[in-house]
């Protein structure tokens, strides 16, 4: 019998800014998800997390992707936890529910939704990812290496369940566009993608039809509701999660963490505005501090067995990550000494915040053409 995991998180206010969520509000949420949801038996079981200013929802339930009654039940949830937000005077309460009626699917309507439908093993152990402060494309780097990169992987190597590599989805999240790619035989097409990870990023991970514990499954699934896009104007950073399943012909838990023992830079942090480290945290350091960050990921551990979810595990809470968490806060440190510079502010259209429009229509009458420069050089400065 098939299973169902659905991660479903939103930004519906926090504490003092953007930083923490608010625990009444948490404790809202669930009670929503346990009366209508756990009580009713819509759902078999869940959890609910936090990660900066995020509140995450974990189902697990029997109803497939793209339920609307799963969907509408994290979205009342989310809507009780606003009123709640919005009693206390919280800043940005109700923030990611950008529309007013639930309309029979979440995605699109601010929340982020990860979701597997899969045909669960003996054990199905997965983690689930948050991270706080960044886009989606922050995933691409950690998930190439977890199912792509026999340095990080090796049992992409060593073992016969993982040889035959595993198949990516990929979108562009600018022309609406999706392509397959095989691995490894199409990797250096995937990263000529992915490398741009505002544009092209890694929604699903598939085995291929040959692997032999667990043929054509779904194995790996990231958000991808640039809230940016829904909303025609900015609204708050996409701040993605992910789902990833584990063991025995997929990553091990360690690889599947891997990737994350070292520090790497994603955009987001600040005003969504600025390159940033990513530090791997336990959930006891899920607030938002520093310059609105550093961007953070937690990882947390679960099974599923008969419906029932076991978990979470709080695995960046190890000791182990503390090198990645150092290497963070020294990159923090050094780049932050760049103030508004390019590359710790972003490219102008990359930012979520700019003045330069105004400053530019404000300073129009001031400009003067330069006497000394060729029209031709002119034009290539302006591509
Ligand atoms: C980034 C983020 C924060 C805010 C910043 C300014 O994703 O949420 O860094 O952008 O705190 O917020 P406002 O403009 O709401 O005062
Ligand atoms: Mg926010
Ligand atoms: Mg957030």
């Amino acid at each position: 019998m098939k299973a169902t995991i659905s991660h479903i998180k939103a930004d519906i206010g926090s504490l003092p800014g953007h930083s923490i969520v608010y625990k009444p509000v948490v404790d809202e949420v669930e009670k929503y998800v346990k009366e209508k949801g756990l009580e009713t038996s819509l759902i078999s079981d869940y959890r609910i997390s936090h990660i900066g200013d995020d509140v995450q929802i974990t189902m697990a339930h029997a109803r497939g992707t793209d339920n609307p009654e799963i969907h509408e039940l994290a979205w009342n949830a989310f809507k009780a936890g606003t009123e709640v937000a919005k009693k206390a005077g919280l800043y940005g309460a109700g923030q990611d529910l950008l529309k007013d009626a639930f309309s029979g699917n979440i995605k699109g309507m601010g929340p982020g939704v990860a979701e597997l439908e899969i045909t669960p093993r003996k054990a199905e152990p997965f983690i689930v990812y948050m991270m706080d402060k960044t886009e989606p494309g922050a995933f691409n780097y950690p998930i190439y290496k977890m199912f792509a990169d026999p340095f990080s992987t090796p049992g992409l190597v060593i073992d016969p369940n993982m040889h035959m590599g595993f198949k990516f989805e990929v979108w562009d999240i600018y022309n609406g566009k999706k392509v397959y790619l095989s691995l490894p035989e199409d990797t250096y097409d995937l990263l000529a993608l992915i490398g741009s990870k505002g544009r092209y990023v890694i929604k699903r991970v598939f085995t291929k039809p040959e692997h032999e514990k667990l043929p054509d499954e779904n194995v790996a699934v990231i958000t991808t509701d640039k809230l940016s896009f829904i909303a025609g104007e900015y609204v708050g950073k996409d701040d993605p999660a992910g789902i990833v399943r584990i063991q025995s012909g997929l990553p091990a838990s360690g690889e599947a963490l891997e990737p994350f023992a070292n520090s790497y830079l994603v955009s987001g942090w600040m005003r969504g505005s600025f390159n940033g480290p990513m530090m791997p945290v336990g959930m006891n350091n899920s607030i938002m501090s520093r310059f609105d960050g550093p961007p953070r990921v937690m990882a947390l551990g679960f099974v599923l067995k008969d419906g029932k979810l076991h978990g979470p595990e709080d695995m960046f809470a190890d000791v182990a990550f503390d090198f990645a968490r150092n290497e963070a806060l020294q990159m923090a440190n050094y780049i932050r000494r760049m103030g508004v510079f390019e590359p710790h502010r972003l490219p102008d259209d990359d930012m979520e915040y700019t003045a330069l429009p105004k400053i530019l229509e404000k300073l129009a009458p001031k400009f003067e053409k330069i006497e000394d420069i060729g029209e031709e050089k002119e034009i290539k400065m302006h591509k």
